[in-house]
């Protein structure tokens, strides 16, 4: 097991992430646990995340006092990445500096030194790493010695043979390490002697067992089908222990795509064999959204709506069958949970929350369910190669479903989703899109597409007439995780051909744009 002690970066599960990608096993904690609660994992690896914060302010996290004492003399190998690294300079007796030129950011070249332990992997001493600190190593602890240095002569790989000790003042686990991985890769299978005999069946293996520990032999759970893979995928994991102790429920909330509610729900009852139930809320929904144009205020009403019907799903269970369900299950991933909140067992109030996803930050503080969430540390590939085990068998076109936000079109009729024309047109023009995507064979190479519906009208002239219409906008983008997305470079023929499709077809559209932004600096979707 390599354990992974988080101090609050974003990249911290990316971190967990890379190491299974090695195929070792990863534990993640939270950076302040008790030793005694390191000890009981044994790991045979450790590494630090990195964090927001400085070693040098009051209140900083720390590890738990003893701890590279007992790592030494257990002879574990010990990481530390950014802030990470910097904690162990500090704690052990060196010197941190915050610079007053305000630090390093962004992809740049380091050199490396001959002969030492991180980087015998490759023999090139130069390599592009991805750096983003503020502060830096200004006088090593004893036994330590540089083995990585910035072009502006800060030390940015250090170790200590003898210790054990390594550290390392940029990001190899982000893609933009030229060579992050393999150093990654060699601190794992080399330095630490860590087997590569982790798989994907092991997750499943470890949340199946965990969901019968929790939920037990009598309890029952509800959960909420989104027509996504994330949730489709957490629902066949729980029905697996649970069996007819799941209830599932399809909400058709009013935000929809064009047919999704009857694909969706034959999808369930003939390929996936979940029982699923199908509540229609969009009345209430829809009224609920009436009036509102600030984004946030938009995903609070449609998450708050959602935890209505299920609170209203759970009494119907208790009125009508006796049943008192306990828990919810939710396909939250790990992105979600970042991009929402602090880092999970984080005390940190440094994480900025982007948006308020509506799996996450929309729930009410007196939720009256327990969560099950069994996918809350993967990253979406890991949820399809999840998904694809034989064990789940689900069909590969489900799981090539590009995601679709919690709350669907809501967020993507800018403004007023009850605005006059505003759902049909962009159930219209997204059809369009993505059957044009399908049959160029693009579909699968696009993480995610849709179409936008911009409050604005423009001139423009169709049959000699003039026309006073609408502009939609149309975005795709490529992406591993989603937490970073590029735009997808379409031949200009697809764009062309696909905008006169829409104008042809869609009384109401006269204009058609392609978004060309990556995120960052915008998110995927625009509210
Ligand atoms: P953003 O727009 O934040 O989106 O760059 C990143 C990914 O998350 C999806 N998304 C959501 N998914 N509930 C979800 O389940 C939400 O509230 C939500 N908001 C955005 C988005 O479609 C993209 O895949």
């Amino acid at each position: 097991i390599c354990l992974v002690l988080d101090f609050g970066s974003q990249y911290t599960q990316l971190i967990a992430r890379r190491v299974r990608e090695n195929s070792v096993m990863s534990i993640m904690l939270p950076g302040d646990v008790t030793l005694e609660r390191i000890q009981e994992v044994d790991p045979k690896a450790i590494v630090l995340s990195g964090g927001p914060n400085s070693v040098l302010i009051e209140g900083a996290p720390t590890l738990p006092s003893g701890f590279f004492e007992w790592a030494e003399s257990k002879r574990i190998p010990v990481l530390g990445i950014c802030y990470g690294m910097q904690l162990m300079v500090h704690t052990l007796g060196g010197k941190v500096h915050t610079s007053d030129l305000g630090g390093e950011y962004g992809q740049m070249r380091i050199r490396t030194t001959q002969g030492s332990q991180l980087y015998s992997y490759e023999p090139d001493p130069s390599q592009l790493v991805w750096m983003s600190h503020g502060d830096s190593a200004e006088q090593l602890p004893p036994d330590f010695s540089v083995v990585a240095t910035s072009e502006q002569g800060v030390s940015v790989g250090i170790e200590s043979q003898k210790r054990r000790l390594y550290g390392l003042q940029y990001h190899p686990e982000v893609m933009h390490s030229e060579r992050g991985n393999q150093t990654l890769q060699h601190f794992l299978n080399t330095i630490a002697n860590l087997h590569a005999d982790w798989k994907m069946e092991n997750i499943l293996e470890e949340e199946l067992e965990k969901i019968r520990r929790v939920v037990g032999p009598t309890a029952h759970a509800i959960c909420a089908l989104s027509g996504g893979v994330d949730s489709a995928v957490a629902a066949i994991l729980v029905h697996k222990v649970l069996g007819d102790r799941l209830h599932c429920v399809f909400v058709d909330n009013g935000l929809l795509r064009l047919h999704e509610a009857e694909q969706v729900m034959d999808t369930f009852n003939n390929h996936l064999h979940l029982p699923v139930t199908k509540v229609d809320d969009s009345e209430r929904v829809l009224a609920a959204l009436k009036g509102l144009s600030d984004p946030e205020k938009k995903r609070k009403a449609i998450g708050a709506a959602f935890i209505d019907v299920f609170n209203n799903f759970a009494k119907g269970l208790e009125e009508k069958g006796g049943i008192k369900p306990s828990f919810l299950v939710q396909g939250t991933l790990y992105p979600d949970v970042i991009e929402s909140c602090p880092p999970p067992g984080s005390k940190q109030k440094h994480s900025h929350t982007i948006k308020s996803h509506h799996n996450v930050g929309g729930l009410p503080k007196d939720l009256q369910f327990k969560l099950i969430e069994p996918l809350r540390e993967l990253f979406k590939d890991e949820v399809r190669a999840l998904g694809r085990l034989p064990a789940m068998n689900v069909p590969e076109p489900f799981l090539q479903r590009h995601p679709f936000p919690g709350p669907g079109l809501g967020v993507r009729v800018l403004g007023d989703v009850t605005q006059p024309d505003g759902l049909a047109v962009l159930r219209q023009v997204d059809a369009i899109f993505i059957q044009a995507l399908k049959d160029g064979g693009l579909y699968d190479k696009i993480w995610q597409a849709f179409a936008v519906f911009l409050p604005v009208r423009s001139v423009g002239v169709q049959g000699d007439q003039r026309t006073h219409s609408y502009v939609v906008a149309l975005r795709a983008v490529i992406s591993s995780d989603g937490m970073t997305a590029d735009w997808y470079p379409f031949q200009p023929d697809f764009l062309r051909a696909v905008s006169t499709r829409i104008c042809n077809n869609v009384r109401l559209v006269n204009r058609v744009v392609y978004d060309v932004t990556s995120k960052p600096p915008g998110t995927i979707e625009w509210e």
